[in-house]
């Protein structure tokens, strides 16, 4: 992927952040992947009164990815607003994990761009895979 493209994965990770349903933590998130085919898809974190209800920035992103007919992933950038180098929460990771394939990049943000990127296999060792269940 160009830097080009990098920085627009970002910036679409950014503008889905600035959507995020995030009253009681005060925390907004975002994320975007990209497919092969250059598809992007986008997601905030949604909270709710009741609060184990809310989900992840990364599940609006991965529900608007299978409604747009999925593939192949690429590369995948989170921001968080109020952190330096936001990383995915352990449920996303697994979550990601289904969809993902073990080299897809994942790249860490902060508000000005990408910070930090690593692949899925680094960021989820040892996971857990629906291959098992075969
Ligand atoms: N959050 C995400 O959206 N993604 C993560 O990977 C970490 C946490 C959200 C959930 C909640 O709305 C807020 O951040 C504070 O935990």
């Amino acid at each position: 992927m160009t830097n080009t493209a990098l920085h627009d994965l970002f910036l679409s990770a950014r503008t889905a952040m600035a959507k995020a349903h995030a009253p009681y933590s005060k925390f907004p998130v975002g994320a975007a992947l990209r497919t092969a085919d250059g598809r992007v898809f986008s997601g905030a974190n949604v909270e709710n009164a009741s609060f184990p209800e809310g989900w992840c920035a990364e599940t609006t992103m991965l529900s608007a990815y299978v409604m747009g007919g999925g593939g192949e992933i690429t590369d995948i950038a989170v921001v968080a607003e109020r952190m330096d180098r936001v990383t995915p929460c352990g449920g996303c990771r697994q979550r990601l994990a289904e969809f993902a394939a073990p080299t897809t990049r994942l790249h860490l943000c902060d508000r000005t761009g990408v910070v930090q990127t690593l692949s899925m296999s680094e960021i989820l060792p040892l996971g857990f895979s629906g291959d098992t269940l075969q």
